[in-house]
């Protein structure tokens, strides 16, 4: 976002204060301006965080973008809407920072711009996948049915089971992250908390 100082030089204004507490409606405004610059640019900082994950996830046929590619393009050739398409390719997002509840950052980066029952499956895809390999490592592959009766159980089964289980295959169909740009853009470019119907229990 362009926006001059008083001084009329080419820095950025800058607020008045140095502690919330004394900040101006003007000082907030400017702020508001600059955030909303700032969120509008989110595609582009999601694509640049997918571009990071080539080196990550030793042990893998693929890379975590492969994965994603994959889980994404998986998606696409079921005919599943954007908000699934953006939810198969940022799933595993939180992988670097949160490995043991990597769901949980994908399902926030998620929340603002898609319905509640992406962002549900999103969340817990990662127990779900207990029951593909938890029972190889004394874990619980079952764990999935403390959820059987909720709204989202069916479509989180699916989401694994259809796109992102299948998805460390060299061999298997893989689209350029170019061509998910137009679905991230729709998505991430949506009024925050649009999505959000009554009965939203991300
Ligand atoms: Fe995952
Ligand atoms: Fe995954």
């Amino acid at each position: 976002m362009s926006q001059r100082s008083k001084c009329g030089d080419d820095h950025p204004a800058t607020v008045s204060f140095t502690a919330m507490e004394n900040g101006t409606a003007a000082d907030y405004q400017l702020l508001e301006r600059y955030e909303a610059g700032y969120a509008a640019a989110l595609p582009g900082r999601v694509v640049a965080a997918l571009e990071r994950l080539t080196d990550s996830l030793a042990g893998y046929q693929v890379t975590r973008l492969e994965h994603s590619l994959q889980t994404a393009a998986r998606a696409r050739l079921d005919g599943a809407d954007s908000d699934w398409i953006v939810a198969a390719l940022v799933h595993d997002l939180g992988d670097e920072l949160a490995p043991y509840n990597h769901g949980e950052v994908g399902a926030a980066i998620l929340a603002p711009y898609v319905r509640a029952e992406v962002v549900w499956v999103v969340r817990h895809h990662g127990l779900f996948q207990n029951y593909y390999y938890a029972h190889h490592l004394g874990g619980e592959q079952h764990a999935r049915d403390r959820f059987r009766e909720h709204p989202h159980y069916q479509s989180c089964v699916d989401f694994c089971a259809r796109w992102d289980q299948p998805s460390f295959d060299p061999a298997g169909p893989m689209d350029q992250l170019a061509s998910f740009v137009d679905d991230l853009d729709e998505v991430f470019t949506r009024n925050a908390w649009s999505q959000l119907d009554a009965d939203s229990d991300p």
